[in-house]
């Protein structure tokens, strides 16, 4: 390791949005020395992409409480959430809101001085009864002002940013402790060893291993690729949300808020359709649920437009002032995406690639676990993964709006607590570094730059993305799946012949691009095996051979292993922390 520096810290973070500058908030403000690579410059993280509001039973609007929502978010998760999980994010919710509020956070208002609230899928009161108003919301740009309360608060309390830092790959030791992480500065390509005490992964999904997707293109499944080639399981990676609402086309989000604030559906017959499917939620049902019923629609020929393929968001009835004060991003996306004032006429959608329910297995501190020695939740040491890289898993198959806002700021805290208490505990010096720590990675690079012919990494991205956007799809069959994945497999013997036409350092984004498809990848064949696998429909992974939920064979976890592409299973928890369990039952809205 030569001329390649290593930088010391208590804990390395990689990812700058919404979940790793919460973890680092509580890192810094305790003392600790925390660095924060982001690809991206923080408040341009995907968290800000966030639109309609963060789930707490703040109870501002109607009754609720936390009992509710546990309820709701194991309803929604279809069972397959684990339910100590679930329980510790709705209990911890009001008090994180609460935490935001007074942290700067420019919550909208009540006339009493409240936070507002706003309806959404899936969030009823007294145990499904009614429509709920959970959704604490700052206009439709919920997202955008919680990164930026979060930034400022950080750059008081000292964390050290390292903006536009890519990490490449994970340090693993011969007891398989994660040890920090090897970076690389996108402006100059010069690399460096982050070592620390904690490493935390807060790398957001992989929703661009699909081609229409409301996901921002940094969204490459980074944390997920050097997990895996680190010897990481992946779990649930079959579990694909598809959020009912984006513009047709263009794949851009308009959020679930719309519906919340009274938007609804329309075929081309200007039925309201969601009220054949689901006759007590309507257009707030699920989003798995709502996004089906879309397709159904389309599928039966009542589809809007020239050829029948898009339905319609109307919110023309809410008036112009309405849309302007609690939706005006959306108002703005209508224009510019679908050249549709949504004040006069409705907006072209359709179901469209929005979240990863699945990732990198952890437990309620945030700590990676994996199976060892017979227990399947082994803790790795040194290692933490919060956000949407991490499958905790409160959302199981299928994740309730609002609910991933919530899983950063509760999880995002949680583990920055517990890396404090561990840091702590061992206040001793680093471990060593293994001598071989840079190798793969260097060897990565150099089989990169030293290419002389091959295939371009964007044909291959694009080539992935084709693939799991047919093969992993809303509906699936068998035959479907099972082609997707001699397809991703054979598209994985093609990723080791990228060819670099220009091997410069600087700020070369073809070589980023080479690098981040190493990551997607990983998150496509996990999504492909694992999904081809599971004989049941369950939340997102509406199977068409089997269209029954099966509890007796598949209420479980999937784990895909990189290592001999291998998929392994484990139980879903299913008691809660202090309350009787969930039981199982049909899910319907
Ligand atoms: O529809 C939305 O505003 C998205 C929110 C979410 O995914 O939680």
């Amino acid at each position: 390791m030569a001329n390649i520096p290593t930088l010391t810290f208590d804990a390395v973070i990689v990812g700058g949005g919404g979940a790793g500058m919460r973890a680092s908030l509580q890192l810094a403000q305790e003392g600790l020395k925390v660095a924060v690579l982001t690809k991206v410059f923080p408040t341009r993280s995907h968290t800000v992409a966030a639109q309609g509001g963060i789930g707490a039973s703040l109870g501002n609007m109607n009754d609720d409480n936390w009992h509710y929502h546990f309820f709701d978010t194991v309803k929604g998760s279809d069972w397959l959430g684990d339910q100590d999980a679930i329980e510790f994010m709705c209990r911890e919710a009001p008090k994180v809101v609460y935490e935001l509020e007074h942290m700067g956070m420019p919550f909208d208002r009540n006339p009493d001085g409240t936070i507002y609230q706003r309806p959404f899928g899936g969030h009823t009161s007294n145990y499904g009864e009614a429509p709920v108003q959970r959704a604490c919301a700052a206009a439709d740009r919920t997202g955008h002002a919680l990164l930026h309360t979060l930034y400022q608060n950080n750059l008081r309390a000292g964390t050290q940013f390292f903006v536009e830092w890519i990490a490449l790959d994970l340090i693993r030791d011969a007891d398989g402790d994660v040890l920090g992480v090897v970076g690389m500065f996108l402006e100059t390509g010069e690399l460096a060893v982050f070592q620390a005490k904690a490493t935390l992964f807060a790398t957001g999904g992989a929703g661009r291993i699909y081609a229409a997707s409301t996901n921002a293109y940094i969204n490459t499944g980074d944390g997920l690729g050097m997990a895996a080639r680190a010897g990481i399981p992946l779990q649930d990676m079959e579990f694909w949300q598809f959020h009912p609402t984006g513009v047709a086309g263009a794949g851009v989000l308009l959020t679930e808020g719309c519906r919340g604030e009274g938007a609804v559906l329309r075929n081309s017959k200007g039925e309201r359709f969601m009220e054949r499917y689901a006759p007590n939620l309507k257009d707030l049902a699920p989003r798995d649920f709502v996004s089906r019923s879309m397709d159904q629609e389309i599928k039966e020929g009542r589809g809007c437009g020239p050829n029948a393929d898009y339905i319609l968001l109307d919110m023309t009835h809410l008036g112009e002032a309405e849309i302007m004060k609690r939706l005006p991003s959306v108002h703005e996306i209508g224009l510019n995406f679908a050249n549709v004032d949504c004040t006069q006429e409705p907006i072209p959608v359709v179901p469209t690639i929005h979240y990863q329910m699945g990732g990198i297995p952890t437990n309620i501190h945030g700590q990676v676990v994996a199976p060892k020695d017979g227990n399947p939740n082994a803790v790795v040491n040194g290692f933490y993964a919060i956000g949407e890289c991490s499958c905790v898993s409160v959302h199981g198959a299928n994740r309730l709006g609002t609910n991933s806002l919530l899983d950063l700021i509760v999880f995002g805290k949680a583990a920055g607590e517990h890396i404090v208490e561990q840091v702590r505990k061992s206040p001793a010096a680093h471990k060593s570094l293994p001598a071989d720590a840079m190798d793969k990675t260097l060897a990565r690079l150099s089989r990169l730059d030293n290419s002389k012919s091959g295939e371009y990494a964007q044909d291959i991205a694009n080539d992935i993305r084709t693939t799991m956007q047919a093969h992993a799809g809303v509906f699936r069959t068998q035959k479907i799946m099972d082609e997707g994945v001699t397809k991703i497999l054979e598209l994985d013997k093609r990723v080791p012949h990228i060819h670099l036409k220009d091997n410069s350092q600087v700020f070369n984004t073809a070589r980023i691009e080479a690098l981040e498809v190493e990551n997607l990848i990983e998150a496509a064949k996990a999504t492909m095996l694992s999904a081809a696998a599971r004989k049941e429909s369950r939340g997102a992974h509406a199977h068409n051979d089997c269209p029954e939920r099966d509890d007796e064979n598949w209420m479980k976890h999937t784990l895909w292993f990189k290592d001999g592409n291998r998929l392994d299973y484990k139980p879903v928890q299913m008691k809660p922390l202090t309350v009787d369990s969930i039981p199982p039952k049909k899910r319907t809205f």
